[in-house]
Order: structure tokens, then C-alpha cells, then sequence
């Protein structure tokens, strides 16, 4: 039971904090989505531990931002929060308790409205003239803000039209442009005035300035959402009702308004503005849902915090601030050092992400990141973690720089930069253990050799207990060796040994891939086969023959010859090939192929087809046997021309080399 106390203890703490930072600093340190995660959190352990409740508890009490520098104004009806959800099965239980407070199944009209994210005011019209601004502050007594307010272009300081009441609340969200937040930041920087860090804070620091004169320059905006009566002019049934007629006595209410009937049209509202929200020009952070009836909002009323007949269906938050606890470089199987971000876990759309990969070193070099960073997690294309930017305004003073690192973090060796490529790597090979590891993974898995059940963890250990070092000791392993390792059994152990036995029958483009090359992936290693057919061409092969593969440009071909020029590699391979007799028919090609007119003929191709992509001929040409190369030279057996034909047509006229036209081409292939 005490640590369930001490949960409650540490999410109030955090929660506490989290709310000083929004309220009283007017800079949030977490997203909305992830303090109303923990909010919720709270609040599930509290309902089902009553006991633990305190009066002080953050789930017992509205936000409050009351500072000195305003008078304070006591609110004619309290300005209470929404209580939210964030998925289908909040939103129906919303449903639901309505439902079961009339105890019969009415058949409801529910109000969609957007959720804008800004800061909610009170306005006091009299006899249709602004009277006065007021915030939220605790919920009961806000700011003084009119001066402030009245600076606002859309809020009108007179009501136009006919059955304006003698006194009039007015609520709403001032709010800021997101173009206007932008131009703000940038010459924000330039004046080395305060950066913020989202369009709300902005605005709210906007709307809360002492001098109305700087509120003005802001550019605000603001949007009506809900108006009280004093007394009625006009008998309205409808929340609906009430805002159009809002809008039609001059006051700015946003057209995404509907009316739904039941939880698939609000559902389907939902899902519109979830897709919808990064093409609006403001920050919307859910869709508030009402009950349309204002009879029924009477009936239905409010709890200490909320109203009944209204929730806010929440997007999850597609961008968090986190703190930088490390960049981690890690070496992957080609020995490109990749650094890793590892941050304070943060949820975004619903999944617990600490990790983002931060590419290379300009990455870290455009970020000047520094340990302890607050950083700005993003899921670029809704998917994959990335760092957007730094919070340079909570950098502390000192705070340690990243520095990419010279020598390779796993075996030490002197890093290399290949500006080309734009990489860094280490080049110890099989050496650096990093590399070993995951070179042995690949040379096995299910696209080279394929061996079943040597995962990534068995194979570390296999490594980390210097049972292997390269692949040829494979195939040395006994079952004996294997059931040494916890996770192996007897049965298994038969499998593995028997399955390394086998891959020694193979194809010569997975074996070309299996020795994982640098940029070498499956279909180069398809094209090199067929272009060099035997292993000893390839592993003597120079630049020129290299540059006549069909796809190999000078990188690739760079990284061949790198690879075989180092001894290692070389016998490697020439033991694995000899000595463990690895092997694949010497023509991997069907007997069909074999009879095709194209069979091992060297091509090359110039212009554009009518009948084919380029792609789709290549892959139709290579199928029949075909050798795809990029230039015309003596040892071309034909060229294959198109219309809009260019050098190459020429050259292999010159050097006579037989010609197919598109037709000839076509009958050829059938
Ligand atoms: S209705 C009882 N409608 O969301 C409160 N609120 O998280 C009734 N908000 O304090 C509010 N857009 O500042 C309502 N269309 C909308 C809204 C909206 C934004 C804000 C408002 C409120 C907060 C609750």
C-alpha cells in the first residue's frame, strides 16, 4: 500500500511542478498531452484509493496563473477546465454517463467545436459595449486584463445587430498565428528578446504583458466559444443557436462547428482535424464536444472542476520537450558510427519513445546539442523518433558540448571521415568486435546464408566467448559447443549445426551479400552475379569492370576493391569457398534462361521505349539471362536503342556493335 502511496506522492510532485512552469512562468517544460497523461494517471490511482485524496492534490483543484501585476476580478460564474480523453473509449463513457443520468437512451445532438490551444478569457459586454477582460486564473477570480484585451483587433469593442442583452459573458481563446509566432521568434533572436517555445506561451506572455502597447504588437487573436446570460433577450435551445447568434452580433466564432448525432460523426469530426491540424494556421490540440441542449447542460450541470455536458477529446501530442541524458555512438556493421540520442522517456501518440537516432555528425553539429539539453522529440512521418531542436533558452551555463569522437568507442581504433559518403567509420573490420558481431549476424541471416536460429543474442555470445571470430568457425561449431549456452538446448543445438551444414549450397548473389559490403545490398549483389558469374572474376576484378555493372557507380565499386585488397577478406573468402566448400552451380539461371536469345549477352541500353519502363526492361532483359552494363565497349554484344537514343547510339555504331531496335526487341522477347 506504501508505494502506491509514494506513486500518488511522486506524480502530485511532478505534476506540482510542471503546473508552476505553465502557470506561473508561462513556460511549459512538458507538453499538454503528457501533463494531462499524468494527470489521468493520478487521478485513476486516487479513484481507486480513496484514502490517499488530499484537498491539495492537483486533481482536486483548477489551475490557477493569478500573479501581482494585475487587479483581480471574482468571475460572475466560475471558469471551469473540461475533462478529456484521449480515446473512443473515454468519449463513449462521456457518452454513456449521460445516458445513464436521464436513465433512458435519449437520443442526443452532441456540438463539435475545435479545441484551440490558447488561453481562456472572460469579456463583459454592457448593453453591447466591452466593459471588461478578464483570464481565468484559479477558476473563481482571474487578471484585470481589459487594456490588454482591447488591444485584440477581432474582439470588438461594440455588439452590432438586434437582441443585444443588457449584460453579456463572453468566453473564448486568445490565441497567436502560428506565422505570427514564427516572425515573432525570429525577431525575438535578432533583439536577443525572450525565444519562446510554442504559440500559446507567446500569446499568453502576449496577453498578460504589462504594457497593452507590446500586447498590441503581437497580433492576437481570439475565438468565441460560449456565452452566459444575465438575462435573456432572446430564448436560445441550442448551444449552436447561442454562438451563431454570437457571430451575427460581431463577435469572431471559427466555422469548424458540428452538430453530430451520435459517437461515428463525432468520432469522424475527430479524425478530420487529427489529419487536418498541421494545414491550420493555429494550434488546435483536440475538439471539444457539448451537449447541444442547453435544457439538458442545465440538467446535467457541473462537478467541482467540470461541466457534465462537455469534454474535450484530446489529440496526442505530436511534439514533447525531454531532457538529454546522453548521445550514444554506435557502430554498425559497415563501421559508419551512427550517434544515438538517449533522452528522459517521453509518450508520443501513444508510444514510449527514448531513443532517436541523430544521423551523423552534422546532425549534431546543426543541433549544438549538449548534455542535459531540454530537446524537442518529434515522430517524423508519424513513426520514426527524431530531434527537432533544442530549448537553447534552458541550456545551463555548464552544460557539457557533444563531441563526435576520434576513435572508435568499441575497439579503439582512429576514426576515418569519408566526406564522400558522407560517414564516419572505423575500419577495423572483424577486429572491432561492434563489427564482428554484426557482420556474423548478417553473413547468416535469413537473405545470405540463411541459418535458422542463430539470432543477434546467440551470436553475441558466441562472440563475447571467443567461440567465433569470423564465419569460416561457423561451420567448425559442434552441437556440443552449443548446448554449453543457457539458451540453447539439444534439440536445437542438431538444428542450428544441421542448418549451417546446409547454407554451404547456395546462389552466388547470397553469398555476394552475405559478405555484407559496404553499400553491396541485394540487388547489387544480383547484378554483380550475373555480370561476373564466378567468384574468382569478382574477387580480381578491377575499376573498369567493376564500372561496367549496370548500377555500380564510383562509391560501390570503391568498396569492392577496398574490400578484396584487404588480406583478410581475400583468403576469407577464398577459404570459405575452398576449404568449406561453399558453393552454387556455376549457372544459377534456369535451363529457360539458358535458351533465350539474351542468355549471358552483354547489353546495353540508350533511350526511351515505348512498351517498357527502363526499370521494367532491365528486369525483364536480366531474367533472360542478360548482362546489363552501363557503357559501350568493345566487349558489348548488343545495344539496345529507343527513341531519344544519346551517345552510346553512337559510339557502338562506330564500334559496329549489333543493334535491336524496339520492334526487333519485342519479337526477340516473345
Ligand atoms: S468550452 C467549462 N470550447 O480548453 C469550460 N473550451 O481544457 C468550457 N478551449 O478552459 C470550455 N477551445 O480555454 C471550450 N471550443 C472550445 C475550446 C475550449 C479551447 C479551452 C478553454 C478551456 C480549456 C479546457
Amino acid at each position: 500500500m506504501t508505494s502506491i502511496k509514494n506513486k500518488i506522492d511522486i506524480l502530485r510532485k511532478q505534476i506540482l511542478k510542471y503546473e508552476y512552469f505553465y502557470h506561473k512562468l508561462d513556460q511549459p517544460i512538458v507538453s499538454d498531452a503528457e501533463y494531462d497523461y499524468l494527470l489521468h494517471k493520478l487521478y485513476n490511482l486516487e479513484l481507486n484509493n480513496k484514502e490517499f485524496i488530499t484537498s491539495d492534490s492537483p486533481t482536486q483543484k483548477i489551475g490557477s496563473n493569478l500573479s501581482n501585476k494585475f487587479k483581480k476580478i471574482t468571475h460572475f460564474y466560475p471558469m471551469l477546465s473540461l475533462d478529456n480523453t484521449f480515446d473512443l473509449k473515454g468519449y463513449l463513457d462521456f457518452e454513456r454517463r449521460i445516458k445513464k443520468f436521464f436513465h433512458v437512451n435519449v437520443e442526443n445532438s452532441f456540438c463539435c467545436e475545435l479545441k484551440i490551444d490558447g488561453i481562456a478569457i472572460s469579456i463583459i459586454y454592457e448593453d453591447g459595449k466591452f466593459i471588461r477582460a478578464a483570464t481565468r486564473g484559479d477558476g473563481f477570480q482571474g487578471e484585470n486584463i481589459t487594456l490588454n484585451a482591447k488591444t485584440i483587433k477581432s474582439i470588438p469593442l461594440k455588439l452590432t445587430g438586434l437582441n443585444i442583452p443588457k449584460r453579456l459573458e463572453i468566453r473564448g481563446e486568445v490565441f497567436m498565428l502560428k506565422s505570427d509566432f514564427l516572425e515573432l521568434n525570429q525577431t525575438s533572436t535578432i533583439k536577443k528578446n525572450k525565444y519562446f517555445s510554442n504559440p500559446r506561451n507567446a500569446a499568453a506572455g502576449a496577453l498578460r504583458h504589462i504594457d497593452p502597447k507590446i500586447t498590441a504588437e503581437r497580433k492576437l487573436m481570439f475565438f468565441c466559444y460560449s456565452c452566459c446570460f444575465f438575462s435573456e433577450t432572446k430564448k436560445f435551445t441550442t448551444h449552436y443557436e447561442q454562438l451563431m447568434q454570437c457571430a451575427t452580433w460581431g463577435l469572431p466564432v471559427n466555422q469548424e462547428i458540428k452538430n453530430c448525432l451520435n459517437y461515428k460523426e463525432v468520432l469522424d469530426f475527430y479524425k478530420k482535424f487529427e489529419q487536418k491540424r498541421h494545414l491550420l494556421n493555429f494550434d488546435i490540440d483536440g475538439i471539444v464536444v457539448k451537449v447541444n441542449s442547453i435544457e439538458l447542460q442545465n440538467k446535467l450541470g457541473c462537478n467541482t472542476k467540470s461541466p457534465r455536458w462537455a469534454i474535450a477529446f484530446k489529440f496526442f501530442s505530436l511534439e514533447r520537450v525531454t531532457r538529454l541524458n546522453n548521445v550514444i555512438f554506435q557502430v554498425g556493421r559497415t563501421g559508419v558510427i551512427t550517434p544515438v540520442a538517449c533522452f528522459e522517456p517521453v509518450y508520443i501518440s501513444g508510444v514510449k519513445i527514448k531513443k532517436a537516432s541523430l544521423h551523423n555528425k552534422n546532425e549534431i553539429e546543426r543541433l549544438n546539442l549538449h548534455i542535459d539539453d531540454f530537446i524537442v522529440i518529434c515522430r517524423s512521418g508519424d513513426v520514426i523518433p527524431k530531434v527537432l531542436s533544442v530549448v537553447k533558452m534552458r541550456r545551463s551555463e555548464h552544460a557539457k558540448k557533444i563531441i563526435f569522437p576520434v576513435f572508435c568507442p568499441v575497439c579503439n581504433t582512429n576514426l576515418l571521415e569519408n566526406k564522400e559518403e558522407r560517414v564516419i567509420r572505423c575500419h577495423a573490420g572483424l577486429i572491432c568486435d561492434a563489427q564482428k558481431k554484426k557482420s556474423l549476424y548478417h553473413f547468416f541471416s535469413k537473405k545470405s546464408l540463411n541459418v535458422k536460429g542463430l539470432g543477434p543474442k546467440i551470436i553475441n555470445e558466441l562472440v563475447i566467448k571467443k567461440f567465433v571470430n569470423n564465419p569460416i568457425d561457423f561451420f567448425y561449431l559442434k552441437s556440443i559447443d552449443l548446448i554449453k549456452f543457457k539458451t540453447i538446448g539439444y534439440k536445437k543445438s542438431i538444428e542450428i549445426v544441421s542448418s549451417i551444414k546446409k547454407c554451404k549450397k547456395t546462389t552466388f548473389k547470397r553469398f555476394i551479400y552475405a559478405l555484407g559490403i559496404s553499400n553491396v545490398g541485394e540487388v547489387v549483389s544480383e547484378k554483380i552475379a550475373n555480370y561476373f558469374m564466378t567468384i574468382d572474376k569478382l574477387m580480381n576484378a578491377d575499376v573498369t569492370d567493376l564500372n561496367n555493372v549496370d548500377g555500380i557507380g564510383k562509391i560501390i565499386a570503391h568498396n569492392i576493391l577496398n574490400y578484396f585488397s584487404t588480406n583478410s577478406n581475400y583468403n576469407m573468402v577464398l577459404n570459405l569457398v575452398e576449404k568449406i566448400g561453399i558453393s552454387w552451380s556455376t549457372q544459377e539461371m534456369s535451363i529457360d534462361k539458358k535458351i533465350t536469345y539474351f542468355y549471358g549477352k552483354k547489353i546495353v541500353l540508350t533511350g526511351t521505349f515505348e512498351s517498357f519502363s527502363r526499370t521494367k526492361l532491365r528486369t525483364t532483359l536480366i531474367s533472360l539471362g542478360a548482362i546489363i552494363l552501363n557503357n559501350i565497349s568493345q566487349k558489348t554484344d548488343f545495344l539496345i536503342f529507343g527513341k531519344k537514343f544519346g551517345s552510346k547510339f553512337f559510339k557502338a555504331k562506330l564500334l559496329k556493335i549489333k543493334m535491336i531496335n524496339e520492334e526487333e526487341l519485342k519479337s526477340l522477347i516473345k
